[in-house]
C-alpha cells in the first residue's frame, strides 16, 4: 500500500462522517477557476503551475511575473489553459488590474524576509480575490495575519505560510496534536520541526537570499511556554529522517511555523531546525553567522551581492548533491507518548509545487473560512480536509508516514562529535552557552579545513 494511503487509513477515521458533509468536492465552477501565480516564472511558482495543471487540467492558469520571455517559455509547456501576465508586485495599480477576473492568487515572489508590506495580500483583499502565499518569514506571516479582519470584511479566504515547509509541515503538526489529544488525556508538551534539503533543493536564487537573510535573525523558540531567543544555525541535532534520507545534522533557524504552532496548537516547547548537504554548506552557514554582523545579513542589497557571488558554486554542487527533501515532525506528550511524521521526496523543486497546489485546491474547494489563516488553524484548512491535502501533497514521495511511534525511527540525538556537550538531548534541556560551544567547535573545524 502506498504510504499516503496507509496514513489515510490510520488517521482521521474518527471524523469521516464530518468529512462527508464538509469537504467540498470540486464542481465545474471550481474546475474552471482562474488562478494567478505571481513569481510564476521562478522555481516555486513554476512548479506550482505545473502541479496545478496536472492535478486539475481545467483550471485557467495565469503565470505572473516581470520576465515575459521566461513566462512564455513556461506557458508553452503547460497547454491551452495557460497564459502569461506581466506583473510587478511593487506596482499596486498594475497588481490590482492583474487580479481582476482572478479567483485565487498564489504569491511566490519572495524573498519575504525584510519585505516592508504585504502588497499582494492587500491587493487580494481590495479586489476580493482568494489568496495563498508560500511565505517563510515570521514577521511577514504575522503582518499578513494582522490583515485578518480586513479579509473577513472582504469575505475572502487567505492562507499565509502555505507550501511544503512551512505549509505541509504545519498541517502534519496539527494532525499529530489532534490525534494525541483525541487518544489520550495528556497534553502535548514538545514539538520539533526538522528539515533537510540536499544542496539548494534545486531552488532559485531567491532561496539562497532567503537562507542568508535568515542567518541574520535571532531564532525564536519556545521552552515550557516561554519565548527564548537563540543564535541562528546553532543547537545542532542529528536527526534520523528514515528511508531514503538517513541521519542528518540540522541547526536552529527562525521559521514562522514555530510561533504559529505555539499560538495555534498551544504546545509549550517548540523549535525548528534545518540542515543541508554536502556537510560543508552547513559549516559555511555556521561560519557566516559568526563572521558577518547580523546587520549585514539583514540587508537585502548586500545579501543580493552575496547571492551573486555564491550562486555559480551552489548550482555546480547542486548537480552532484541532488535535491532530496525531508521533513520530520516529532510530538512528545506528558505521558511519554511520542509520535512522528515524516515526508520525504527525491525532488524539492517538484514537491514544493505539488504541496502549494494542494493548498490552492483546498481553498478553491471551500475548506477555508474568510480571513487570514495559518495552515494549522482549523478555519484555514478544515480538519476534515487535512487528509485530502496531505495525500495530494504527498504525491511522488519516497516516504510519507504519520502518527508512528519513534521506535521505528531512532530518537533525535546529537552527532557523536557533540559528546563534549554531555548528555544533552535538545536545546530545551541545555543552555545557550553550551550550544555556542558546539557552534564554535564547528567553526574551528571549518577554519582548520580551510587552512589545509
Ligand atoms: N513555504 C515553502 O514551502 C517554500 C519553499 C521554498 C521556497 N519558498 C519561498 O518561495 C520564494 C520563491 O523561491 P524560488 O525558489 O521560486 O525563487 P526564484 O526562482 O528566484 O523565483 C522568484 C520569482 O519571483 C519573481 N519576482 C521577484 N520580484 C518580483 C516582483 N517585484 N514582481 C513580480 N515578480 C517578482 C521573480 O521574477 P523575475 O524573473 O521577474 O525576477 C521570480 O520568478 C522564496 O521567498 C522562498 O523563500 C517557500
Amino acid at each position: 500500500m502506498a504510504p499516503a494511503a496507509l496514513y489515510l487509513n490510520q488517521t482521521l477515521l474518527a471524523c469521516s462522517k464530518e468529512r462527508e458533509s464538509r469537504v467540498y468536492h470540486p464542481n465545474k465552477t471550481h474546475l474552471n477557476s482562474r488562478v494567478l501565480i505571481i513569481g510564476g516564472t521562478g522555481r516555486v511558482g513554476g512548479s506550482t503551475a505545473t502541479a496545478l495543471s496536472k492535478l486539475c487540467p481545467h483550471l485557467q492558469i495565469v503565470v505572473g511575473g516581470r520576465n515575459r520571455e521566461k513566462g512564455a517559455a513556461l506557458v508553452a509547456t503547460l497547454g491551452k489553459n495557460c497564459e502569461f501576465a506581466e506583473v510587478d508586485i511593487e506596482n499596486v495599480k498594475a497588481l490590482e488590474a492583474a487580479l481582476n477576473g482572478v479567483d485565487l492568487v498564489v504569491h511566490t515572489a519572495g524573498p519575504f524576509q525584510q519585505a516592508e508590506k504585504c502588497t499582494v495580500l492587500e491587493a487580494a483583499i481590495a479586489t476580493k480575490t482568494a489568496y495563498v502565499d508560500v511565505c517563510d518569514d515570521t514577521s511577514y506571516a504575522w503582518r499578513a495575519k494582522s490583515l485578518h479582519k480586513k479579509a473577513v470584511a472582504a469575505n475572502i479566504p487567505a492562507i499565509t505560510t502555505g507550501g511544503i515547509y512551512p505549509g505541509v509541515s504545519n498541517v502534519m503538526a496539527a494532525e499529530l496534536v489532534r490525534s494525541a489529544k483525541s487518544e489520550s488525556k495528556y497534553e502535548p508538551e514538545r514539538l520539533r520541526f526538522s528539515y533537510y534539503t540536499a544542496g539548494s533543493g534545486g531552488a532559485g536564487p531567491t532561496i539562497l537570499a532567503t537562507s542568508f537573510l535568515l542567518l541574520g535573525e535571532d531564532v525564536v523558540a519556545y521552552n515550557k511556554g516561554e519565548k527564548v531567543k537563540l543564535k541562528p544555525f546553532s543547537g545542532v541535532l542529528n536527526v534520523d529522517f528514515g528511508k531514503g534520507i538517513g541521519k542528518k545534522d540540522v541547526y536552529l533557524l527562525n521559521l514562522p511555523e514555530v510561533r504559529s504552532a505555539h499560538e495555534v496548537l498551544g504546545v509549550p516547547t517548540i523549535s525548528a531546525r534545518f540542515g543541508t548537504s554536502p556537510f560543508f554548506w552547513n559549516w559555511g552557514m555556521e561560519a557566516m553567522t559568526s563572521l558577518f554582523p547580523a546587520e549585514f545579513l539583514r540587508d537585502r542589497s548586500k545579501v543580493q551581492q552575496l547571492v551573486q557571488l555564491f550562486d555559480p558554486s551552489v548550482r555546480a554542487i547542486d548537480a552532484i548533491a541532488g535535491e532530496r527533501v525531508s521533513m520530520r515532525v516529532d510530538l512528545e506528550c506528558s505521558n511519554g507518548r511520542h509520535t512522528v511524521g515524516i515526508f520525504s521526496h527525491r525532488r524539492l523543486s517538484v514537491s514544493v509545487g505539488t504541496a502549494t497546489a494542494a493548498f490552492v485546491l483546498a481553498v478553491l474547494e471551500g475548506n477555508t473560512e474568510p480571513g487570514v489563516w495559518f495552515p494549522e488553524e482549523p478555519e484555514g484548512i478544515a480538519i476534515e480536509a487535512r487528509e485530502v491535502l496531505l495525500n495530494r501533497a504527498a504525491q511522488g514521495t519516497i516516504n510519507f508516514i504519520m502518527n508512528k511511534s519513534p521506535w521505528m525511527y531512532k530518537h533525535v540525538e546529537f552527532s557523536p562529535s557533540a559528546s563534549l556537550s554531555g548528555t544533552i538531548t535538545g536545546f530545551e534541556s541545555c543552555n545557550i552557552d553550551q550550544m555556542d560551544c558546539r557552534s564554535h567547535l564547528l567553526v574551528g573545524r571549518l577554519i582548520i579545513l580551510l587552512r589545509k
